[in-house]
């Protein structure tokens, strides 16, 4: 479904992420979300309500339709994200839990 225009340029680096505990080869230099597609997987989450699988719509950080999980932190946009060695991804299942980061000031 998904192919790229210059194939031969684009695969001629590659590095290994796993998706859902499946180790996969993509690009490098790919948004993650570029990636899950091009892999076959399109429902990159399910919504918090009815469970209705999303795909990637915008692909430039507009619709949040692509939030993942990646490397244990929820509510992160495939689009918006380039793949890294060992990058460890999840599909969301609903409802990613909201983590705050700390901010300066904080206690410790
Ligand atoms: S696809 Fe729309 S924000 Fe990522």
């Amino acid at each position: 479904m998904f192919k790229y225009l210059d194939a031969t340029e684009r695969m001629r680096e590659s590095i290994m992420i796993t998706i859902d505990g499946v180790a996969l080869e993509v690009p490098a230099q790919e948004t993650l979300a570029a990636a899950m597609l091009q892999s076959g997987r399109l429902d990159l989450r399910t919504t918090a309500i009815s469970g209705t699988p999303r795909s990637a719509y915008c692909m430039m950080g507009v619709c949040f339709d692509c939030l993942v999980t990646i490397d244990d932190q929820p509510n992160q946009q495939a689009c918006m994200t380039l793949v890294r060695p060992g990058m460890r991804v999840e599909r969301q299942a609903g409802a990613g839990e909201i983590v705050r980061m700390p901010r300066s000031g904080d206690a410790t």
